[in-house]
């Protein structure tokens, strides 16, 4: 059915509305037309978390439990854990073989969180080979696409360079697969920065009504309409380029926009205009959320990483006869 589309992500726990948009409405929509892998990365996780893995259990759980919710549907996709996928580590291990290092080296990726969490030692062996394991992650199961966000495109030029050398090395065996960039307006938090968990300023979608409101109201605006009477520009004005933007009608579009300009709305007014909006969209996900329960999440890996397993034997009793070591 469709292609075959491969994705991870990795264990963060509670997902907010920059993963949903990002990513996970996305999921929801190749499910229906396509062969769909979507996995939990949690061995990736390791690459920066290795010496405080406490919480990445607890995070797989929230994390599956969210992709329950907003609609994933385990009939009709293989949701399923990395590290309970062993081939997956032996894959990586042949592709390790032939990685040049310096192509590790080069990943913009790499240089830049090493610069960014200097509170970690990144300067590890596995951190490195990240994008070997991401590589490995795609090729096991024939991936044709992988919906990945811009900063993941590095990721997957590499897994197709890696693919070509083992194909030309060997025999062709991988696919290489293509980048599915995710066309979504980028979502910034409440303080106008990319949202994230680790800035707190994140949009759940597991957060209560009254949460929601309390958040979004209380959101960046345009920093010109410092009174209530000073004209704004809705183009320099965070809420309106990630919300409003997203969730309002184009008849609402103009009220704001004209609004803003001659001062003639209030930024409170204006943003409830698109609370209401995104209400309307976390309430079913909040009402399939609040029926579900670990267990849940459990049985759906458990089938997933049963389904993921048989694939990923087939690719590696194939591997093992290209490179002669079956
Ligand atoms: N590196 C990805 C991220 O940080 C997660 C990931 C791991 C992934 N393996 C993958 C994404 C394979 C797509 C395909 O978001
Ligand atoms: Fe933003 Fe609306 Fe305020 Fe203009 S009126 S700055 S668009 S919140």
């Amino acid at each position: 059915m469709g292609k075959v589309i491969v994705s991870g992500a990795r264990p963060t726990g509670r997902q907010h509305l920059g993963n949903f948009h990002g990513a996970l409405k996305n999921w929801v929509r190749l499910q229906a037309d396509h062969t769909c892998y979507f996995f939990v990365a949690d061995w990736h996780a390791l690459t920066t978390a290795w010496a405080e893995p406490e919480d990445i259990p607890a995070n797989t759980i929230e994390m599956v439990l969210d992709w329950l919710a907003v609609g994933l549907d385990p009939e009709r996709c293989t949701i399923f854990q990395q590290s309970a996928v062993k081939e997956h580590a032996e894959l990586f291990l042949v592709l390790g073989m032939l990685t040049p290092v310096p192509w590790l080296e080069r990943n913009p990726t790499y240089k830049e969180q090493r610069e960014q969490l200097q509170d970690r030692d990144l300067s590890t062996f596995g951190f490195l080979g990240y994008p070997v394991l991401q590589t490995a992650d795609v090729l096991m199961y024939g991936a044709d696409a992988v919906p990945v966000g811009i900063d993941q495109a590095p990721h997957i030029e590499l897994a197709r360079e890696i693919a070509r050398r083992f194909n030309t090395t060997y025999r062709p065996l991988f696919k290489e697969p293509q980048t599915l960039l995710t066309e979504t307006p980028k979502i910034v938090g409440t303080d106008g920065r990319k949202m994230s968990k680790s800035y707190g300023n994140a949009v759940y979608l597991t957060d209560a009504p009254e949460e929601v409101d309390r958040k979004l109201s209380r959101m960046v605006t345009d920093p010109r309409r410092a009174r209530r009477t000073d004209p704004g520009e809705p183009n320099d004005c965070p809420a309106y380029l990630s919300f409003h933007k997203i969730y309002c009608t184009p008849d609402e579009l103009r009220v704001v926009e004209q609004g803003c300009r001659t001062a003639g709305i209030g930024c409170l007014e204006c943003k409830r205009i698109m609370i209401a909006h995104v209400q309307a969209e976390l309430e079913p996900i909040r009402a399939r959320r609040a029926r579900l329960g670990p267990d849940d999440a459990r049985a759906a890996l458990a089938a997933g990483n049963e389904r993921a397993r048989r694939v990923a034997a087939e690719t590696m009793a194939r591997v093992r006869e290209a490179i002669g070591l079956a």
